[in-house]
């Protein structure tokens, strides 16, 4: 039985013209992401330090799914240019920012005692000050009824040697989420993560110690995934789109990592 009074609650976000802005947004996740969001008649704003980047990925987006995208290079360590990303939707796209997605992330591989100062202050600075300072940004203007998801990573609840500054991030991250989840959920803001294991996508790759090739990378994490495959980044930009969609599921950090952290 069903209360009639109730009629507005059960009902799926819709996405059309809504103004998604992701951070990191012409990387391997990211556009993976844009091009779901666009898919659903979306607009776009994609972040990313790289401009030559972000413009082809939004050239893309234009001609394969004729949807306003738009991009602004900077970097989100800075705390005033996630402000000048709000103002920038003001003011050259008239809108509030509908729908945010911070994605843009780093990783440096070595033990504790191999990571200097520099290099933990630019995980935790990327990875986990980035998603604060665009979070608090966007939420200042954001009308009621938003969404937040913030792509963290199997290493926020399950510790990997050589790894600490990113794990450290990314269980940060996980609490953050979930803090911001109770703070905005009187103003109907969602505010989840996803958490993926190995994804077939750039950050995979990078910044190895060793001369490790992509094949013997990719089969070194199948082993360890009861699934026996990694990700492709379609599938976290679904996993995506789905937490954006719902709105009762807030304070959530989906793992996609088939079966990883369970195991
Ligand atoms: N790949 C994996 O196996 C994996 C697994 C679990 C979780 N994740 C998470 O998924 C997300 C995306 O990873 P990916 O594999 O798609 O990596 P990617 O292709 O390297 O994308 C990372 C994106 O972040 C942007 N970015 C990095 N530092 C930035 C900064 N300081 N300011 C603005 N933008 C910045 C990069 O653009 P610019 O360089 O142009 O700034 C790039 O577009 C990350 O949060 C990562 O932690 C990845």
């Amino acid at each position: 039985m069903t209360n009639n009074k109730n009629n507005n609650s059960g009902i799926q976000r819709d996405l059309q013209n809504k103004l998604v802005l992701i951070t990191g947004g012409a990387g391997g996740v990211g556009l993976e992401c844009a091009r779901h969001f666009a898919q659903l008649g979306a607009d776009l704003l994609l972040i990313g330090r790289r401009n030559d980047q972000l413009k082809a990925a939004t050239k893309m987006l234009k001609k394969e799914f004729d949807v306003r995208a738009h991009s602004l290079a900077g970097d989100v360590r800075n705390s005033a240019f996630a402000q000048q990303a709000v103002e920038y939707a003001h003011k050259a796209l008239n809108s509030s920012i509908d729908i945010l997605i911070n994605n843009a992330g780093t990783i440096f591989r070595g033990d504790v005692l191999k990571t200097d100062d520099e290099q933990w202050r630019e995980v935790i600075d990327i990875n986990l000050n980035g998603v604060f300072y665009f979070s608090r940004a966007v939420v200042n203007q954001m009308q009621d009824g938003g969404a937040i998801v913030n792509i963290s990573s199997t290493c926020g609840s399950r510790a990997s040697a050589g790894l600490a500054a990113y794990c450290s991030s990314k269980a940060a991250v996980n609490m953050l989420t979930k803090t911001m989840a109770l703070e905005l959920a009187p103003r109907k803001i969602n505010v989840n993560g996803v958490a993926p294991g190995a994804i077939n996508s750039p950050m995979l790759f990078s910044k190895h110690l060793s001369d490790i090739n992509d094949a013997n990378i990719i089969k070194k994490n199948k082993d360890s995934i009861p699934i026996g495959t990694i990700a492709e980044p379609k599938e976290v930009a679904r996993a995506v789109i789905f937490l954006c969609h719902e709105k009762h599921i807030t304070g959530e950090i989906i793992a996609l990592d088939g079966g990883f952290t369970v195991a």
